[in-house]
């Protein structure tokens, strides 16, 4: 098989590997990804002379590209999503599980000459700054050069990786195919993927990953949610740190005290905007410094410090509902070099998407590639429609984000998509009561995965993303905490909570750091709170209320703790912790007591007192 592409190695293990793999997949050709600038020419110029992206007009949006996806592969898709252990219990009731030699076999059928009449790419990717003690190395063979133009945006890709590996370095091996083989002289189609055989799978025990018949996000660049979340996971169990859905943000006061969070929410439920967010009136002097908006590697430093990088190098953000007044960084991060998927396509060349103006255009290209306009039924732009864009292009990015050591972590925050209930903001009483209430954590269901249930439990926002049995992950981060002299205080929020008519209560968005300074100063020992059911809680007056209108009836009713529903929501006939039997930590168990005795003791309806 002819290699070909610039990128240069020296590892007899790597070349072997993609060797046999050439062998068992058939492709026409080799070609080894640099990551440089020419090579993102060639093959953005390659995809756009086959259809595959459509160059966006270069005064509005230079060296930016709109790809439209197959209507059927526009989002993770967790049912055939499998953690391939050798034992099923090693999966746990929350991962599909197959046995390892069955899963292989099936692969090695589905991959044989899967890449017929297509190129291999070899992409390889570092997660993390190079050299770090917290990063990691991956090489993804793909055959979509889609793929790897987002990973050279997503992750640090290219010949330094390659030089870094030198002649036996450690690697992930990521194999991916779109399943789609072309028969000679067969045409192809501008989005090529197989989605009646869709398999995202991984091996915990020998860390591979192998990805068939997707070519859409975290289905397929795979060191997202595959290798740093899944994989990752398994390594940090297996190390002693933590690999986390988190967006990773320093907050600056205007005395200089820079704090950095880490903070975990699912899917579509706000990261990107926290990680960027722009301070409001009444913040003057304050900054806000992103680091990551979707994943954190964390690990102790000598010192018993939590230090935390970004693996990743870009965003990979939902489009439809950034704009220049939800999330302003994001809007100015999009600005060029972006690849941007099932949004919609304007009249001037640009792209659009459901809440970017108020007004939409008066025509458009949907994203199926057909004519639009208000009168549609349906929405131009996909609701999982993302914008693929280079992090340092952010204008609140984080020169912290190359430093090898990671930034200190002093508070953890989890939050959900939760309509009633659960209040604005409380604190953990202490560590093992924080992992309880992240463990427990809920959320309403958003379009960044397929056949999602309406409300369900997603445990510290890993339910889809953790490689092993979540109540060992339970263990794993009580051990973490344990060993730390000073472990970051944890917080759960919820920006969701309506009130009667339907309408968020909380404005949301940048006014979160109203939240976030209360954060702030329970962490450095300044902020004062009540002890509620739930945890501690700020009154109205321990919040900064300058430069908005929020009254303290709102106040009151976003904080509010009713017994009943908390009473069938978090300790119901059902609770969604007994799936795990005996292998749930012990510390829950007199959790859940300890929760049941507070409520038991509070009023009907509990509310934060002046
Ligand atoms: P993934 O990339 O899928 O992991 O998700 P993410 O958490 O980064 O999602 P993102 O930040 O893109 O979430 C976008 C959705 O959250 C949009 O529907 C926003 O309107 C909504 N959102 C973000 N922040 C807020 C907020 O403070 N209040 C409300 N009500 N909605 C918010
Ligand atoms: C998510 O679904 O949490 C994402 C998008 O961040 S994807 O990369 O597709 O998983
Ligand atoms: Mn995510």
């Amino acid at each position: 098989m002819e290699h070909t592409g610039p990128g240069q190695t020296k590892h007899p293990r790597l070349k072997a590997w993609v060797d046999d793999m050439a062998r068992l997949c058939k492709p026409a050709r080799i070609y080894w990804c640099d990551g440089s600038r020419g090579e993102w020419d060639r093959l953005c110029q390659q995809m756009v002379d086959d259809g595959t992206f459509l160059r966006l007009n270069p005064e509005k949006r230079p060296d930016s590209y709109l790809c439209r996806s197959d209507p059927l592969d526009v989002a993770r898709v967790e049912h055939r999503t499998f953690i391939c252990s050798n034992s099923r219990d090693d999966a746990g009731p929350t991962n599909n599980w197959a046995h390892p030699k069955e899963m292989k076999a099936t692969l090695t059928r589905l991959f044989d000459a899967s890449m017929q009449g297509r190129t291999l790419y070899v992409v390889p990717f570092s997660m993390g700054p190079i050299g770090s003690r917290i990063a990691h190395i991956g090489v993804q063979l793909t055959d979509s050069p889609y793929v790897a133009t987002n990973m050279r945006i997503m992750t640090r890709m290219g010949q330094a990786v390659l030089d870094a590996l030198g002649t036996e370095g450690e690697f992930i091996p990521c194999m991916h195919s779109v399943g789609a083989p072309l028969a000679p002289g067969q045409a192809d189609t501008s989005w090529p993927c197989n989605p009646e055989n869709r398999y995202i799978t991984h091996f915990p025990e020998t860390r591979e990953i192998w990805s068939y018949g997707s070519g859409y996000g975290g289905n397929a660049l795979l060191g997202k949610k595959c290798f740093a979340l899944r994989i990752a996971s398994v390594m940090a169990r297996d190390e002693g740190w933590l690999a986390e859905h988190m967006l990773i943000a320093g907050i600056e006061r205007p005395n200089g005290e820079k704090t950095y969070i880490g903070a975990a929410f699912p899917s579509a439920c706000g990261k990107t905007n926290l990680a960027m967010l722009v301070p409001p009136e009444g913040y003057e002097g304050w900054r806000f410094w992103t680091v990551g908006d979707d994943i954190a590697w964390i690990k102790p430093d000598d010192e018993g410090v939590l230090r935390a990088i970004n693996p990743e190098a870009g965003f990979f953000g939902v489009a439809p509902g950034t704009s220049d007044q939800s999330n302003p960084n994001a809007m100015a991060s999009l600005k060029a070099n972006c690849i941007f998927t099932n949004v919609a396509l304007t009249d001037d060349g640009d792209v659009w998407w459901e809440g970017m103006t108020d007004e939409a255009p008066a025509h458009l290209i949907d994203w199926k590639g057909r004519d639009w306009t208000p009168a549609s039924t349906e929405p131009a732009a996909h609701p999982n429609a993302r914008f693929t864009a280079p992090l340092k292009q952010c204008p609140s990015y984080d020169p912290a984000w190359e430093d090898p050591a990671g930034v200190p972590i002093s508070a953890f925050v989890f939050g959900g998509r939760m309509s009633h209930t659960t209040p604005l903001v409380y604190q953990a009483f202490n560590w093992g009561h924080g992992v309880y209430l992240a463990a427990t954590m809920g959320s309403e269901k958003t379009a960044a995965a397929d056949g999602q249930a309406a409300v369900r439990r997603d445990p510290m926002a890993m339910l889809p993303f953790c490689g092993y049995n979540m109540a060992d992950y339970f263990t794993h981060w009580l051990n973490v905490g344990r060993r730390l002299p000073n472990p970051p205080r944890i917080f759960r929020v919820n920006w969701f909570r309506k009130d009667a008519g339907g309408h968020f209560i909380w404005p949301g968005f940048g006014q979160n750091i109203r939240v976030l300074e209360w954060v702030l100063d329970r962490v450095h020992g300044r902020g004062s709170a009540i002890e509620s059911p739930f945890g501690w809680m700020p009154r109205y007056s321990d919040l900064r209320w300058n430069g908005i209108d929020f009254p303290e009836e709102r106040f009151t009713e976003i904080m509010s703790v009713d017994r009943e529903r908390v009473r069938q929501l978090e300790l119901g006939a059902d609770d969604p912790l007994d799936q795990f039997f005996d292998r749930l930590p012990k510390e829950f168990i007199y959790e859940r007591q300890l929760l049941r005795s507070r409520l038991w003791r509070s009023p009907a309806h509990w509310e934060p007192q002046r």
